[in-house]
């Protein structure tokens, strides 16, 4: 006779009254000790390692950035010079990758080109055989370095364009701007990208960094963990979204278009303003803030009258969600909704904007494998079964 599962036999599913306790999307889980991040998401507040991101923002650098994520502790001079030394060393990367890039179908898209070219950078990594602790952190040097010439080479290769080598003389962001456009940007330009990566460095155990580390837990090697992080940040409800939101200011086309855009698509539940709303920010996202002063700024600066209009467009939405969505329903616009603002601005294709994105990640996914498998544990939680056991098995033939 099938039967159910009795109560007992699963009953870390169950709460004191024998009802499943099912935390769907794992909102409410806490899944570990961290020294790593903290998103106050009720006082719009982000901190990287106890330091506040507009603080970052102002005054570090992605490299400094990465260093703190890493080791902890923002690096003396000489820490940061060696480590910066470190990362200018491994910025280009094998013939065999650039061979690799050319083989990619131009209309693959970039996310998915990047996660194939990052699983060869496994294969050829000086210590590939290595999957302990202590390899991790030279590991993560070398893919941080070349992820910018991977993206950037990825970028040209899919315009028919040839790769452009990396620069050692230019900064991290300098050099990435450097490689996708073929121009040395101003300093205005290198500090936007710069910040944008401090800004999209690391948020805590999102969806990808869950990825990242879920791979990690079972002690598979730096690279396939890493790959887990990139195929979950393609996703439209994560990364994806800084994409999603210029095609969005786009597809609405002009200022005065916003109200009924808003009307047909945002109150009828149609679609999500995106590049809006946050598991965990309740109110504004700090980092959309800092966005949107670039986004400003990049705006006078290129003085191109067709992205003074999105921005217009942005700006009027955003003034709707903030009076409609946010203070009533938590949905506030976030650090996806500007940023593709800045980087249109510099003239970088939309389809690049999540890879971007990855380009920064990689510090906050290196930093939460390094700090969980120092203390691992397989991450496999539990499913409450709602189907039958013990069901007969019936051959085919008599199947009805
Ligand atoms: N626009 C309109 N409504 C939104 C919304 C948005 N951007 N984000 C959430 N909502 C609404 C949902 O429709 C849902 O309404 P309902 O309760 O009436 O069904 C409610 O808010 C809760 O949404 P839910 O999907 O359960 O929230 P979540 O915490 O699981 O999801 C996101 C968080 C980020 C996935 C979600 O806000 C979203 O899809 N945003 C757009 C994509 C985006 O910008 N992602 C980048 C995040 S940094």
């Amino acid at each position: 006779m099938p039967t159910k599962p009795t109560p007992e036999m699963q009953k870390w599913c169950l709460d004191e009254k024998g009802q499943p306790r099912i935390d769907k999307g794992a909102e409410n889980l806490c899944m570990d000790e961290s020294e790593i991040c903290f998103i106050d998401g009720f006082n719009s507040k982000l901190y990287y390692r106890g330091y506040n991101i507009e603080d970052l923002a102002k005054y570090s650098t992605y490299e400094e950035t990465t260093y703190l994520l890493w080791y902890g502790k923002l690096p003396t001079r000489s820490e940061l010079d060696s480590f910066s030394e470190q990362l200018r060393n491994n910025r280009d990367i094998p013939q065999g990758a650039y061979d690799l890039i050319k083989l990619i179908p131009r209309d693959t898209h970039p996310m998915e080109a990047l996660r194939t070219v990052v699983s060869y950078l496994g294969n050829v990594d000086p210590e590939k055989e290595k999957l302990d602790l202590g390899s991790m952190p030279a590991k993560a040097i070398r893919l941080t370095a070349k992820l910018p010439t991977v993206v950037a080479a990825l970028a040209r290769s899919r315009e028919g364009k040839e790769p452009i080598k990396p620069r050692k003389d230019l900064s991290h962001a300098a050099n990435f701007l450097y490689m996708l456009t073929g121009n040395v940007p101003s300093d205005f330009w290198a500090r936007a990208m710069d910040v944008s990566l401090i800004l999209y460095a690391e948020h805590e155990m999102n969806a990808s960094a869950f990825a990242t580390v879920v791979v990690g837990s079972t002690l598979s090697d730096y690279y396939s963990s890493i790959v887990g992080g990139i195929g979950a940040l393609r996703g439209p409800l994560h990364g994806g979204a800084n994409e999603e939101a210029m095609k969005q200011f786009l597809e609405i086309g002009s200022p005065e278009n916003v109200d009924v855009w808003y009307k047909e698509n945002i109150l009828t539940g149609k679609k999500r303003v995106m590049g809006a709303g946050h598991r965990v920010y309740k109110t504004y996202d700090p980092r959309a803030k800092i966005f949107k002063e670039y986004a400003k700024k990049a705006v006078e600066v290129s003085k191109d009258s067709k992205l003074r209009k999105i921005y217009d467009v942005a700006e009027r939405l955003e003034n709707l969600v903030m009076s409609q969505l946010c203070e009533s329903r938590g949905i506030c616009t976030n650090v996806d909704y500007w940023s593709g603002i800045v980087y249109y601005a510099m003239g970088i294709p939309i389809e690049q904007y999540t890879p971007i994105f990855a380009v920064a990640r990689v510090a906050g996914w290196s930093a939460h494998l390094m700090e969980y498998v120092a203390r691992n544990r397989i991450l496999r939680p539990r499913l409450y079964y709602k189907g039958w056991l013990d069901l007969e098995y019936v051959p085919i033939e008599k199947r009805g």
